[in-house]
């Protein structure tokens, strides 16, 4: 295992994945519990991240001093690079050269670092940097391995002690070596097997979720999204039959949808699933509310009354099964400890515990989204329900500004359905991080055929994103966007305009509501 001390710098999962990718398990902890996790963890390598502390701050974040001395191999990144100096006795200071972006890294040393990848003294390799800080003096035993223009010490290492620091960021695509020289720090530094594969998690995981569970029942609510769908496969395959699901359906979801999960799960999985209808109780609440907040609010609510009463009728269990992913787990380092806004009260399964008052079983803690796909394919989940655009918990109620209805429901589901269908014939979906069209409360006058119309306005969506905290809106050919509006107003009665979002997040955010 590799242990990640976080320092608070905004890429510090991407570490975690790339030394997952190379086949490594990994683990990120916030600076403040680092020893205690270093004890109980016993990592074979430590990676100190970025952050945005400077060295030169008193009260500025340090790592344990242990593991400076539990002769483990250390790499710094960033903030953690200049903490490892000045903790090794070296000297760091503010730069009034700030490097920020792109920048080129000279080999000036051979290391096993660079194995494989930076062989060639003297050879230039394009790499990403964003600090302020720069190391004055290093520490003694260590040595320049690689100098930038502005920072003669952009890469330095202790050979002897297995230490090294990089003042650049190899986590990120814009270091193109940068994956393979994390993949030298895990392999060849620190003598990690190959051994973090999905074959391995599933057979591991299956274990855990038998040694927990027992002969005891546990229930999963299922969501028709990926996270709750692998959850519920996986526990299947350990324990079978103790296992209930339960789909609530809303009446909010996409076009065919519901029947899709509910023959995955009973035909294909026979897998036990209790599907409950309650269309109807969810949109009797929802006719006549507008304010997004209340809709958001109405419908989480709803959720768990219905799954509380669905789940007492089939005789209760001792577990709950949630979807959880490690970025829900990571506690994230806070320089300001302030409340952060809430902008929509997002809304999952994830209320549930509280109120029932079950032990959890969350076998995806540890995973990251696109490892979730991973194991979801490991499973022999369907590849195109696997890659799925996520879809959020209020469905296409936050997708139909104003109040909802029924019919404008059937409306909208008719323009996605007919907008996704176009995206996948030109190829685009897994290009494309979510895709959607809204249904705007907007009546406009068109023409067709020697007729007026007045009818409804369609809004579409297609952004690109790595988390969804960010977004750019897609930016599509005229072409495609003509056909895709074309068909919609041809197809679709009750709609006679169709629009599309140019707005990326922020300012905007992904779903209109
Ligand atoms: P926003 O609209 O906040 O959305 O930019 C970011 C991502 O989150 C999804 N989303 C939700 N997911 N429950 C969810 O599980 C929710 O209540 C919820 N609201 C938004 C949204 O679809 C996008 O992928």
């Amino acid at each position: 295992k590799i242990l990640i001390i976080d320092f608070g710098s905004q890429v510090t999962q991407l570490i975690a994945r790339r030394v997952r990718e190379a086949g490594v398990y990994s683990e990120i902890v916030p600076f403040q519990s680092a020893e205690k996790a270093f004890h109980e963890i016993k990592p074979k390598g430590v990676i100190l991240s970025g952050g945005p502390a400077s060295t030169a701050d008193i009260d500025s974040p340090r790592a344990p001093q242990a593991i400076f001395e539990a002769g483990v191999p250390i790499l710094g990144i960033c903030y953690g690079q200049m903490t490892l100096c000045v903790q090794s006795g070296g000297k760091a200071e503010g730069s009034d050269h700030r490097e920020f972006g792109r920048a080129y890294v000279e080999v000036v040393g051979k290391s096993p670092l660079f194995q494989g990848v930076w062989d060639k003294i003297g050879s230039r390799h394009e790499v990403w940097m964003s600090h302020g800080d720069r190391v004055v003096k290093l520490p003694k035993g260590f040595e320049v391995i690689g100098v930038s223009e502005n920072a003669p010490f952009a890469a330095y290492a202790n050979e002897e002690k297995r230490q090294y620091g990089v003042m650049f960021h190899p986590e990120v695509v814009h270091t193109p070596d940068g994956a393979k020289l994390l993949s030298n720090f895990v392999h060849h530094i620190c003598g990690c097997a190959n051994d973090w594969t999905m074959a391995h998690f599933r057979a591991d995981a299956i274990k855990k979720i038998r040694d927990q569970v027992g002969d005891k029942k546990v229930i999963c609510g299922l969501s028709g999204g990926v996270d709750s769908s692998v959850t519920a496969v996986l526990i299947h395959e350990a324990i079978g039959e103790q296992l209930t699901c339960i789909y609530v359906d809303s009446g909010l979801m996409r076009l065919n949808e519901s029947e899709q999960v509910v023959s995955l799960f009973r035909e294909h999985y026979n897998i036990p699933l209790v599907h409950v209808d309650a269309s109807e109780i969810f949109i009797t609440a929802l006719e006549g509310q507008s304010d997004p907040e209340r809709k958001r609010k109405i419908i989480g609510g709803l959720f768990i009354d219905v799954f509380e009463d669905e789940a007492e009728s089939i005789g209760g269990a001792d577990f709950l099964a949630q979807g959880t992913l490690y970025p829900d787990v990571i506690e994230s380092v806070s320089f300001t400890g302030g409340p952060s806004v809430t902008i929509k009260s997002h809304h999952n399964v994830g209320g549930l515990p509280e109120r029932m008052n079950m032990e959890l079983v969350e076998p995806l803690r540890e995973l990251f989204k696109d490892e979730v796909r991973a194991l979801g394919r490991e499973l022999g989940l369907p590849s195109d329900f696997v890659g799925r655009h996520p879809f959020p918990g209020p469905g296409l109620a936050i997708r139909c500004p104003g109040g909802i209805s029924r019919e404008k429901l059937d409306i909208l589901r008719q323009a996605d359905a007919i907008y996704l269908d176009e995206i996948r014939k030109a190829g685009l979906y897994d290009v494309i991080w979510q895709a959607f069209a809204v249904l705007l409360p907007v009546q406009t006058v068109g023409v067709m055929g020697d007729g007026r119309t007045y009818e409804s306005v369609c809004a579409l969506r297609a952004v690109t994103s790595v988390d969804g905290m960010t977004a750019d809106f897609y930016h599509f050919d005229m072409n495609f966007l003509s056909k895709a509006a074309t068909r919609i107003i041809n197809e679709v009665k009750g709609i006679n305009r169709v629009v599309y979002d140019v707005t990326s997040k922020p300012p905007g955010t992904i779903e209109w509501e």
